[in-house]
C-alpha cells in the first residue's frame, strides 16, 4: 500500500465558497477516492486561509472581529464540502494554535540553518490585496491588477524582513531538471521555467502594521514585531497539518500532490520548495495546476456580480449530478464554462438517458426474464473492448499522465455507450421470445451486468452516492468503494439478485427554469 497525502489550496475565509473552490475541491476529492480504491493508504487535507489583509478588511466591512468572522466562514466552507462529498481527513484552519506554533518553527528553523536567509530592508511597490501579492509593472493594466480589477492597488513604502529567494535558484532549476514531473501540465512548467530563466527576486515576508497575521518570530533592528505575510503563513499549512515540529510528522510529510488552481502556481512551485529547502525538510512529489471554471466566459467575482449561487447549483440535480458535471465538462489541466444549459444537456443526455437507461433496462429485464438472479455468462467483446477503456481510464487518473479527470469520465461514458449500442444489437427482448437462445439470453445479460458493476466501481471516485445505488440495484453487497481496480476484470456478477430502485437519475419533473 502506498501512502499518498494530497491536499488542495486552503481558500482564503473572506466569503463564501464558491464554484471555482468547489471544483478544486471535488477534483482532489476524485483523486483522494480513486487511489483509495487503488488500496493506498490515503490523507486527505483541504482547510481554510485565514489570516491577511483581504480577510481582516472583510471582517471589517461586516463591522465583527476576523476571529468571530472566520469562525463562521470556516463552517460554511465544511458545511459546503460536506454538501459536495468531499472525504477530507483534516480541515486545517491557520488560526489554529498548533498552525501557528508549525509557522513559527519552520521560520525559526530556516533563521538557524541559514540565518542568511532573511534580512531587513526597505522596499516600496504596489499591493495587491485580492493576491495578497506585491505585483510588478506588467502586472498592472490600467493602474489595476489584472486579476482583481475591481480592487484599488495600495502603494505600500515599508521597512520588512526579506527571503533571500534569489538563492535558492539554482536549486530550483536543478530541482525542475531532474523531476520533470514536480510540476505539470506541461503549460504551467513552462511557464515556471521561463521565470526560472528570467531570473528571481528576493521577497518582502514581513508588513508592518499587519495585525491579523501571526507575529514573524524575529523582531526587526528597531525592535518592532512585524505580521507574518499571508502567504509564509499559508503555505506551510500543509507541513503543519501533518504535526511538524512535533516528531510523527515524517509519517505523513513529505505530500504525494498539491492540487492548486494556476494562478497560485509560482506560489506553490518556486517559493514553497525553496522554503522547504531553506529549512532542509523534504519537497512535496508533485504540483498539479488546474484551470478555472468560467461564468459566461469571465472569471468571476464577488465584486464584479458574476456569480453563481452553490446551493441552487447543488439542488437542480443533486449532489453527484453536480460533481459529474464539473469534471466531465471542466478539463481539469484547462479552463472551461460553466453554464445550466450545458449542465441540463449533459443531465439528460450522459446521466439519464445513456447510464440511468442502460441500468433500468438491464434490471428490469433480469427481473422479467431471470427472476432477478443475474445469470452466468463468459467474457465477450464487450468486456475486451472496455478493458481498454480501463486502462485508458487509469492513465487518465493515475498521475502517469497527468490528472485528466475529465478523460477517465470519457472513458466511462464511451464504454456506457458501448453498453447502449451492445443492447440494442444483441435485442435482448427477441432473445427471450426464443427458448433456443436461451443460452445468448443469459450471456448477453450477464455481460450487461457485468458493465453495469464496472460502471459502478469506474465511477464510484466521481460520484459516490450514485455508484453505490447502482452497485446495490444490481446486487452487489457492501460498499462499492470498498473494491479494488485490480479485481475488476475477475470480478463475477452471476447469483448477484437485482433490484429496481428508485430512478438513478430521474428527469425534472416541470421544466427548470
Ligand atoms: N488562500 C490562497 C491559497 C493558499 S494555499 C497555501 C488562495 N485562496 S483562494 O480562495 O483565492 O483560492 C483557492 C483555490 O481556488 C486556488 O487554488 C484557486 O486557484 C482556486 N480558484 C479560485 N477561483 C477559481 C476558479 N474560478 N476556478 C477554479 N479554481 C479557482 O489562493
Amino acid at each position: 500500500m502506498g501512502k499518498f497525502y494530497l491536499t488542495t489550496a486552503i481558500d482564503y475565509a473572506n466569503g463564501e465558497p464558491h464554484i471555482g473552490h468547489a471544483y478544486e475541491k471535488i477534483g482532489a476529492d476524485v483523486i483522494a477516492r480513486y487511489r483509495r480504491m487503488r488500496g493506498d493508504d490515503v490523507w486527505f487535507l483541504t482547510g481554510v486561509d485565514e489570516h491577511g489583509q483581504k480577510v481582516a478588511q472583510a471582517a471589517a466591512e461586516r463591522g465583527v472581529s476576523p476571529q468571530a468572522f472566520v469562525d463562521e466562514i470556516a463552517a460554511r466552507f465544511t458545511r459546503m464540502w460536506e454538501r459536495l462529498s468531499i472525504s477530507y481527513d483534516r480541515f486545517i484552519r491557520t488560526t489554529e494554535p498548533g498552525h501557528k506554533l508549525g509557522v513559527r518553527a519552520l521560520i525559526e528553523r530556516i533563521h538557524s540553518l541559514n540565518p542568511d536567509d532573511f534580512y531587513e530592508k526597505s522596499y516600496e511597490g504596489w499591493y495587491c490585496v485580492g493576491c495578497e501579492l506585491f505585483k510588478r509593472d506588467d502586472e498592472i493594466v490600467d493602474g489595476k491588477c489584472v486579476l482583481h480589477p475591481t480592487r484599488t492597488l495600495e502603494w505600500t513604502t515599508e521597512r520588512n524582513w526579506f527571503f533571500r529567494l534569489t538563492k535558492y535558484q539554482d536549486f530550483l532549476r536543478a530541482h525542475f531538471a531532474a523531476q520533470p514531473e514536480f510540476l505539470s501540465p506541461t503549460t504551467r512548467r513552462n511557464e515556471i521555467l521561463a521565470l526560472l530563466e528570467q531570473g528571481l527576486e528576493d521577497i518582502s515576508i514581513t508588513r508592518s502594521r499587519l495585525s491579523w497575521a501571526i507575529p514573524f518570530p524575529l523582531p526587526l533592528s528597531t525592535g518592532e514585531i512585524q505580521g507574518t505575510w499571508v502567504w509564509f503563513d499559508a503555505l506551510p499549512n500543509y507541513l503543519t497539518a501533518t504535526g511538524f515540529p512535533e516528531p510523527g510528522y515524517e509519517q505523513r510529510w513529505p505530500a504525494q500532490l498539491h492540487v492548486v488552481g494556476k494562478d497560485i502556481t509560482r506560489l506553490h512551485a518556486v517559493i514553497w520548495p525553496a522554503m522547504l529547502e531553506a529549512a532542509q525538510l523534504p519537497l512535496p512529489g508533485r504540483v498539479w495546476a488546474h484551470g478555472f471554471v468560467l461564468l459566461s466566459g469571465e472569471r468571476f467575482s464577488k465584486s464584479a456580480g458574476v456569480r453563481l449561487d452553490m446551493d441552487e447549483a447543488i439542488d437542480r440535480f443533486g449532489t453527484d449530478a453536480l460533481r459529474y458535471f464539473l469534471l466531465r465538462e471542466v478539463p481539469f489541466d484547462a479552463d472551461g464554462g460553466f453554464s445550466y444549459e450545458r449542465f441540463d444537456e449533459r443531465y439528460n443526455s450522459d446521466l439519464a438517458n445513456s447510464l440511468g437507461n442502460l441500468a433500468s433496462r438491464a434490471i428490469a429485464m433480469v427481473e422479467k426474464y431471470f427472476d432477478s438472479i443475474v445469470p452466468a455468462g463468459p467474457r465477450v467483446d464487450l468486456d475486451r473492448a472496455d478493458s481498454g477503456d480501463a486502462a485508458e481510464y487509469h492513465a487518465a487518473m493515475d498521475g502517469s499522465q497527468g490528472f485528466l479527470l475529465h478523460d477517465g469520465l470519457k472513458r466511462v461514458m464511451a464504454s456506457v455507450a458501448r453498453g447502449n449500442e451492445f443492447v440494442q444489437a444483441s435485442q435482448p427482448w427477441a432473445l427471450a421470445k426464443n427458448p433456443e437462445k436461451r443460452a445468448e439470453l443469459e450471456s448477453v445479460l450477464a455481460a450487461i451486468v457485468r458493465q453495469l458493476a464496472r460502471h459502478a466501481i469506474h465511477l464510484a471516485p466521481f460520484m459516490p452516492a450514485k455508484a453505490q445505488e447502482l452497485w446495490v440495484q444490481i446486487g452487489g453487497t457492501g460498499r462499492v468503494e470498498t473494491q479494488r481496480f485490480a479485481d475488476v476484470d475477475s470480478l463475477d456478477v452471476a447469483g448477484w439478485r437485482v433490484a429496481k430502485g428508485a430512478s438513478l437519475f430521474p428527469k425534472p419533473q416541470s421544466p427548470t427554469p
